[in-house]
């Protein structure tokens, strides 16, 4: 750097110094509070330059006082257990405490007492957003969650700001590392589902109670979050259907690899001439689709504007430092909001469209059928998916061999309908399982993305 530039930049740095400092508040000190605490004393001159103003530490809420918390950086006198009084205290409060409460209770009076709010807790926004974007509007104050979706991608901020001006019609994505690495160790090495998450336990991906990721009720909150921004409309948690990924086995991992698939679980976000269909499911994707490669405990999502076209997002979507940037983020756009006066893009739910049921959700399935190897079966099941209107695409049969005790002689059968709606096709499933010449239903899986 010449050395004129340098001593400008150093000449700023001294000027926002010597400007009155924002007071930052930060309630919870677990993995990405710490990040937080530690990159905001270690970059607090570029940040200060940055704003305009210093960032300071006001003081951290920790559940237990005591600890040895010298890594962040931050004096031990500013750890606190009272959060009740800490958020009345502060220019900006940061939430990473996450749950719904004491959270949703210290960001209300955070805002009351003229705090601007960063959190990226996506459980209490997905249970609760309109009551926390009601109180940032009643005492004009920023509300930003970029870290509450997919840690260190931004994608709120592109929906909310850079796309405002399009029109959003699907959002597609990975937004859950611990299943999306457990489906990836699942394809790639042949495990079982409690294999797979022993491993990802054992490496710190999974938790050691793992239901809230393979049930997929945190891909469900990101999904009723992006859905909200995507669409204008007010998306709850409870309003996303919902599957987990503690059903799907290695012979459907198996059965996606042999159509040159594989199996993801995916938040789907889509709007339709009806409403809105939000939707979180394990699905086989090609593997040519974009959102195949994403590896790992990686998170990526696909976005479809009619103006833009295709956008992707890909990145880290947990983990200290990478939800920390998504953090930060917010904070300088906060705190320069406080610097130079307005405020950043309220609640926007204006177009207040209707969130469909499942049955209304357009998708195709793969169905693998155990049938009676005999004429007229093939007659019969083709009879269960024309009653109920849903096309076949392609039908696969692979004969099994008799065993010397009577067992087999059968066949399985692949189907892959084409599009229809997720009622008839469920309905369709419904009259597999009674028909005389079906000995079984195998695996019933959504095929998206092609
Ligand atoms: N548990 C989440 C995941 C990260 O596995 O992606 C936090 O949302």
């Amino acid at each position: 750097m010449p050395v004129h530039q340098a001593d400008e930049r150093q000449d700023s740095h001294v000027a926002s110094a010597s400007k009155q400092s924002l007071r930052v508040a930060l309630l919870g000190c677990g993995v990405v509070g710490s990040a937080v605490a530690r990159l905001l004393t270690e970059h607090a001159e570029d940040l200060a330059a940055r704003v305009g103003r210093p960032l300071e530490i006001v003081g951290v809420a920790v559940r237990r006082a005591g600890r040895d918390r010298s890594e962040t950086g931050v004096d031990a006198s500013l750890f606190t257990t009272d959060a009740e009084d800490l958020v009345t205290r502060a220019d900006v409060v940061v939430e990473v405490i996450g749950g719904i409460e004491p959270a949703r209770s210290l960001l209300l009076r955070a805002m009351a007492h003229g705090a601007s709010v960063v959190t990226a807790n996506k459980a209490l926004l997905a249970e609760d957003g309109p009551t926390l974007y009601a109180a940032a509007a009643e005492h004009g104050v920023d509300l930003y969650y970029e870290a509450a979706v997919a840690g260190a991608i931004p994608l709120l901020r592109p929906l909310r700001e850079s796309l405002a001006g399009d029109d959003v019609r699907r959002v597609l994505g990975i937004v859950n590392g611990t299943t999306n690495y457990v489906l990836d160790k699942m394809d790639t090495t042949g495990a079982g589902f409690s294999d797979a998450v022993e491993q990802a336990q054992a490496l710190g991906y999974a938790e050691a109670d793992p239901t809230a990721d393979v049930e997929g009720f945190d891909a469900a909150a990101k999904a009723a979050i992006l859905a909200s921004l995507a669409f204008h409309t007010r998306v709850a948690s409870t309003d996303v259907y919902r599957e987990g990924i503690t059903e799907v086995t290695a012979a459907d991992v198996a059965a996606a690899r042999e159509m040159d698939s594989v199996v993801k679980l995916l938040a789907i976000c889509e709007r339709t001439d009806k409403g809105v269909s939000v939707r979180v499911h394990p699905a086989m994707i090609p593997r040519t689709h974009p959102l195949a490669g994403v590896r790992e405990a990686f998170n990526a999502v696909f976005v479809e504007a009619v103006a833009a076209g295709e956008l992707m997002f890909y990145g880290k979507g947990a983990g200290g430092d990478p939800t920390a940037s998504a953090v930060l983020g917010d904070l300088v756009a906060v705190a320069r909001h406080r610097v130079a006066g307005g405020l950043g893009p309220g609640e926007s739910s204006y177009a207040d469209l209707p969130v469909l049921d499942v049955g209304q959700a357009l998708t195709r399935y793969h169905i693998s059928l155990e049938i009676e190897d005999r004429s007229g079966v093939l007659a019969k099941v083709a009879a269960a998916f024309a009653d109920n209107d849903v096309s076949i695409e392609t039908v696969r049969q692979q004969l099994v061999p008799a065993t010397e005790d009577g067992g087999g002689g059968g066949a399985i059968l692949i189907i892959v309908t084409h599009t229809a709606t997720d009622a008839a096709l469920s309905a369709t499933v419904e009259v597999l399982r009674t028909l005389d010449v079906v000995r079984g239903v195998n695996s019933v899986m959504r095929v998206e993305g092609s």
